[in-house]
């Protein structure tokens, strides 16, 4: 069985608004509402469980879509992102073998993007959606002064979603401390560390972060109201 945790439990607060980031309106519905639909129709995956900020769970539940047909679970989150998909993973069923962690905060997720993800991961521990990095990339110092020009050649910027045998993900959680828990900022991360093979995955459609206040326009844009 596949399954995808969506990770939702952050405050958002470089976006700086009363709610948090999640829950937060664009284009007409709640941010986390855009990625469970594209969840939704993602045939392969069966069950979805929503990692929430622990007072907002009811709040999140209102968010699914309605007349979403993929089992919704709500669970309160942690006080960091991997933190927050460890208490998703607690509750997943003992039978899903593969699992999709999602950025709540990625709205333009397709259900191709799902399906592209899942179908790289034969022969890997892991497959995430990322891209090449298209900007010349500097090194600064603590002044703010160039020290280096980094090749970009081999580079790319990791996105989510991001897939694993169940199996490698739970290890990689399994064996990480304190500190890891606290600071890895995805899943392939942790992944790596023990030495998985994780495979990029470009994405073809736009797959931006809502981060700060200017990216509610410019992702609402992109995004298609129904
Ligand atoms: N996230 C989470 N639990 C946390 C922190 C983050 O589930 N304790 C989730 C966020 O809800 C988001 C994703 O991880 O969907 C990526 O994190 P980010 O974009 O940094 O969101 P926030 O941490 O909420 O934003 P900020 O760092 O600006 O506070
Ligand atoms: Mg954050």
């Amino acid at each position: 069985m596949i399954a995808a945790i969506v990770v939702a439990a952050g405050s958002g607060a470089r976006l700086g608004a009363v709610l948090p980031k999640a829950l937060v309106p664009i284009a007409g519905a709640p941010l986390v509402s855009w990625s469970l639909r594209a969840l939704d129709r993602c045939a392969q995956v069966a069950v979805i469980v929503v990692a929430a900020p622990a007072e907002h769970q009811g709040a999140m539940r209102d968010a699914v879509p309605a007349g979403q047909a993929t089992p919704v679970i709500v669970v309160a989150g942690g006080s960091s992102r991997q933190r927050s998909v460890a208490a998703a993973m607690a509750v997943l069923p003992a039978d899903v073998t593969i699992v999709l962690v999602h950025d709540a905060a990625r709205p333009l997720l397709t259900a191709a993007v799902c399906d592209g993800v899942i179908a790289a991961l034969d022969g890997v521990d892991g497959a995430i959606a990322a891209s090449p990095v298209t900007d010349t990339l500097k090194r600064g110092d603590s002044d703010g002064v160039v020290v280096a020009t980094v090749d970009r050649a081999d580079l790319w910027a990791a996105q989510t979603p991001q897939g694993f045998h169940t199996s490698a993900l739970r290890a990689a959680f399994a064996a990480a401390g304190d500190r890891e828990l606290d600071t890895a900022t995805d899943c392939a991360a942790m992944v790596e560390a023990r030495g998985g093979r994780v495979r990029l995955v470009p994405t073809a459609t736009p797959n931006l972060k809502v981060t700060v206040p200017a990216d509610l326009a410019i992702v609402g844009a992109l995004l298609r109201p129904e």
